[in-house]
Parts: structure tokens; sequence; C-alpha cells
């Protein structure tokens, strides 16, 4: 909630800019820690959601580990206070140099996805003299109901080693000296609202437990990746993270020895943030009326590249309702953060609030139209 107290403080500063409540933040991440706790599970924040320093530090101060996708989100997390003992490194396009980098600073596991790549980590480890843990992403097949940019674990997707490469995987395994297999990894996508969903990873993955099993072969590590969804039509309510708990203990059945593993993104960090905006101009168009405002796809592109819907508050006005179509000022008509959404009426300077933009807002912004990026505001500050 951005209570008017809150607003008035905003005028001091320059917009636009995203906005961090850490009280919902720190709420998350207790929840989150009590879950992981009870449940004995391993929580790596994946960084790509969201790499800003200040975020970084308070999740690791939780004592969580970190999934990251480039050399460049390992030494982030490191910096931040993230042990390396306790990264995961996943992508499907890890370079010679990010991998020397992350075998320099022993980090916990190598997410792989392809057998050539399983084949440079251990040439490179054996060039340190080091062996390497690895974990198999496995592809499982499974359609996770979300857009199609985010969904990642279905036969066409260029994630995850598919399921009938296993067997060279091993046989490969066994030529190599420098890698040691000690789990498996998932990820089927992203913004996934459908608890069915994550009972069909956990029915895939269990079947997987037995193929591995009857081989004799055990793996310490079973991640099941991230994807959980969070509500952007209601930004106050907080995801369905005991439910997701509850659903994994109900029905991965882990063999002795085993610890579950995963690394929620969107979930952890999505609901605390809010783009905030100024209004620049009111123009009539045609069938509707533009509030043009001052931030833009280069702030946050999830509209523009999916579609995506985040809810849109006028802080600085309650009356009337007026219908407008909200958009940035780039030179691209995918510019668009919504059209023909309702709001109290709407004029020059008024702040407009973008809300659920904590997750892959400031994360993929970009200085497109020479743009500056957009600053960071924390509610601690205040
Ligand atoms: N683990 C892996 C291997 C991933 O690829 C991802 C996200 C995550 C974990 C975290 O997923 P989450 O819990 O945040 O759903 N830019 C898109 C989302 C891309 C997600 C990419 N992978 C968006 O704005 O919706």
């Amino acid at each position: 909630m951005i209570t008017p107290k809150i607003t008035e403080k905003f005028r001091e500063i320059q917009t636009p800019f995203y906005y961090y409540d850490l009280d919902v933040l720190r709420s998350t991440l207790d929840i989150l820690k009590k879950e992981s706790d009870n449940s004995g599970y391993k929580v790596h924040y994946a960084v790509k959601a969201n790499h800003n320093p200040r975020i970084l530090k308070l999740i690791s101060s939780y004592g969580f580990g970190a999934d990251c996708v480039s050399w460049n989100e390992i030494a982030a997390a490191i910096n931040a206070g993230f042990r390396p003992e306790e990264i995961v490194f996943a992508g499907v396009g890890k370079t010679d140099r990010e991998i020397e980098s992350a075998l320099n600073a022993g980090i916990f596991c190598f997410n792989c996805e392809s057998i050539p790549e399983i084949e440079v980590i251990d040439y490179l480890a054996s060039l340190q003299k080091k062996s390497a843990r690895i974990a198999l992403r496995i592809n499982p097949y499974i359609e996770a109901h979300t857009h199609k940019y985010i969904t990642t674990g279905i036969e066409e997707s260029k994630f995850g080693i598919n399921t009938w490469e296993l067997d060279n995987v091993i046989k490969k395994l066994s030529e190599l000296n420098n890698v040691e297999l000690i789990g498996m990894h998932f990820h089927i996508g992203s913004q996934i609202t459908r608890m069915s969903v994550f009972k069909s990873l956990c029915l895939k993955l269990n079947e997987l437990q037995n193929w591995f099993s009857s081989r004799g072969l055990f793996l310490e590590v079973v991640n099941v990746g991230g994807g959980l969804g969070i509500d952007y039509e209601n930004p106050d309510k907080y995801p369905p993270i005991e439910e997701y708990f509850t659903l994994l203990n109900e029905f991965i059945d882990l063999i002795p020895g085993q610890t579950i593993h995963m690394e929620p993104g969107r979930s952890v960090i999505g609901q605390c943030g809010s783009l905030i905006s100024r209004v620049l101009y009111i123009k009539n168009g045609s069938n509707t009326q533009f509030a043009i405002i001052d931030a833009g796809m280069t702030d946050l592109i999830r509209p523009a590249l999916y579609q995506a819907h985040h809810k849109i508050e006028n802080l600085s006005s309650i009356e009337g309702i007026y219908r407008y179509d909200v958009v940035g000022p780039v030179c691209e008509s995918s510019d668009t953060f919504a059209k023909f959404i309702e709001l109290p009426e709407t004029k020059r300077g008024d702040f407009l609030a973008i809300r659920s933009a904590g997750a892959y807002g400031e994360a993929m912004a970009s200085r497109y139209n020479l743009r500056e990026l957009p600053s960071s505001v924390f509610s601690d500050d205040l």
C-alpha cells in the first residue's frame, strides 16, 4: 500500500523510479524462511529477478543461497553476502570464462543443460585440478500455462536435457573425471499460477527418481527451480508460498539423504516493488484519452514484451472515473502500459504507481532512446 503520506515524500524525488516497500519484502522473506526451515528445503533466490545491491543484501541476510545465470550475477551475489557454496549457476550458454570464474569462486553446483556443456566444464575443471559439482537440468515436457516466452519445459524449449538423452548423458559422465553428478534440476516456466502444474512436475520428478535409482545412481540434490506466480490483479496479496510448500511436501517422494532445492525469483521480490511515474500530458485520442507518463518500456518492459498486466494506481487523485490508455514516451507503439483502463480523473503532475513491478522490472531496464536508467527508492529511507 502506498499511502498519501508516502506519496507526499515522492514530491522531492525525480521520476521515474522504483519504490521498494522493504516491510513487504521482509514479510515475504519471513514466510519463505519459516517454510523452508520447517521443510528442510534449500532456497536459492533467482538473482535475475532483481539484482539491486540493496535488495540482494537484504535477501542474503536471511541465509538463503542464490541462483545465477552469469558470472556478473555470481559476483554481485557474492558481493552482497551470498556464500559461494550456496550459489547455483544455470543457463544454456555459459561461456568458458564464466565457467572458469565460477570454478575459481567455488560455487555449489552448475545446473547443466547439454552434453557439450558438461564436456567443457569437465575440461576446464581438469585444468584447475578440480571436480565440478553438476546437476542435470532435465526437460520434463510440462505445459506451464503461462506466457509462451516464459514457458521453458516443453518439447520445443531450448532449455534442459531431453529425457531420451539421459542414457547418453550417464554414459558420457562415466567417461569424465572432473565432474561429479549430484543432482537433478527443473525449471518449467515463470508466473505459474495453477498449482496443478507444480503437481505434474512433482509426479514427473518421482518418475525420474526411479529412473536414476534403477541405474544405481543417488542424487542428493532435487532442484525444482522457480516459477511460482504472483497476483498481478491484487498487488497487496502475498504469493501462495505456504500452499506451494505444502504441495511439494505432499507430492515429492524424497529418498533419504536428499534435499529439495528451489529458485524462487518473482514470488520473492515481485510484490514489493512499484514503478513510480509522473503524468506528463493528457492527450485526446480518437477513441480514448492518453495519459502520457515519464516512465516507459525502457523502465518496465513486461507489458511491451509479454503483454503483461500490471495494476496502475493514481496516487494523487480519487475523484471521478475516466478511461485512459497509459503510455510511455518511447518511440514504439508497444510502449503502452495499459489500454482503456479506469482511473480517477488524471492530470499533468499526478503520480501513477505501476504495481507488482519488483521482479523483472529494474533488472530488465535498458537505455533505449538514450533514456536514463530508473533509480531506486527504499521505504526504510523515507
Ligand atoms: N530458475 C531458473 C533456471 C530460471 O530460468 C528462472 C527464471 C527462475 C529460476 C526464477 O523464476 P521465477 O520464480 O522468477 O518465476 N522476464 C520474465 C521472466 C523470465 C524468467 C526466466 N527464468 C518476466 O518478466 O515475466
